[in-house]
């Protein structure tokens, strides 16, 4: 039996705010030109694959926030006709159903981030196209993968349930702790995924690390996160970080994180990215 579609005025998140401004250094020359969003795993670039989740989990008004040399990113999600016509009535048709069916449920909006201030400034800088409701973040170089329902729609379930920010988390090796947001918290009462957040740490060395449990690019937030935002100072490296804004949240005891059930590979690394293409590549030959 086909899923009950819940009415538009139902959805307590229905933007997904895409920070796609940064530089991708670790994949130049490949991103000098490029947007990092938009190297492909296989033949799909990685924000396809985030709008994709996005959209199994109910959303559909896709808010991105770009920078200089981005506009692949812009002209991806747009009708093509040239090419449309070219390739019309060929076997090459069907490659462009998903990218066009995409561009018919959804809006994409943009707005450009002038100074790469750090993730926490990328998301102050989406706050034009969000306005002051609930919103989920979406990392596109962290791609995950779920057989059942994606990890923003769980992520979604949770919020509604708490109904206050959620940040989505992994265990890592400890010796990884200084490449994520690093959180400590208390396991919730009747779950073993979902913990009230007591502290947060950006990138902290192993030996400071409160935990090895790690933030992954998804989070969903409440909109009192632009006002914190806006008082927050450059933290590590000198960037505004969403890490330091989510503290003063969780101080007041207004931060969950959830242990997402999934799989996800870190596609901003090149060994996280070449992991995920032979993944994608695998399944796609189990299902062909
Ligand atoms: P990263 O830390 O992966 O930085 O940003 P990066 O520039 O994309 O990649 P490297 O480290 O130079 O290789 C995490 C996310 O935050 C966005 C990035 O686009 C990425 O989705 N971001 C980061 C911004 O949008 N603006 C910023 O100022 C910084």
């Amino acid at each position: 039996m086909p899923k009950k579609r819940r009415r538009k005025e139902d959805r307590t998140i229905t933007k997904c705010l895409f920070p796609a401004a940064g530089y991708g250094t670790r994949f130049l020359p490949a991103t000098k030109a490029t947007p990092k969003e938009m190297l492909p795993i296989l033949t799909k670039p990685l924000i396809q694959y985030g709008v994709e989740e996005a959209v199994e989990a109910g959303i559909h008004t896709m808010a991105i926030v770009t920078g200089r040399g981005k506009r692949a990113i812009e002209d991806h999600f747009d009708r093509s006709y040239e090419l449309e016509h070219q390739i019309k009535g060929t076997s090459k048709e069907p490659l462009m159903n998903e990218v066009r069916s995409l561009i018919t449920q959804c809006t994409f909006s943009y707005t450009r981030q002038v100074e790469m201030k750090g993730l926490g400034h990328a998301i102050l800088t989406g706050e034009t196209l969000i306005g002051s409701e609930p919103f989920a973040v979406l990392l596109a170089d962290d791609l995950c993968t779920n057989g059942a329902d994606s990890v923003l729609k769980q992520m979604i379930e949770v919020y509604e349930k708490y109904q206050c920010s959620v940040v989505a988390i992994e265990e890592v090796s400890m010796d990884q702790t200084d490449k994520y947001g690093v959180i400590a918290g208390n396991l919730i009462d009747g779950t073993d995924d979902t913990y009230r957040v007591t502290d947060m740490v950006e990138k902290p060395a192993p030996k400071d690390a409160p935990t090895n449990m790690a933030i992954i690019g998804r989070y969903i937030l409440t909109p009192d996160i632009f006002d914190i935002l806006r008082e927050t100072k450059p933290g590590k490296g000198g960037e505004i970080q969403i890490t330091d804004a989510l503290l003063d949240q969780a101080k007041q005891g207004k931060v969950i994180a959830y242990k997402f059930k999934g799989k996800r590979f870190d596609c901003g690394s090149v060994d996280g990215f070449v992991e995920a293409t032979n993944y994608f590549y695998e399944k796609s030959k189990r299902e062909n």
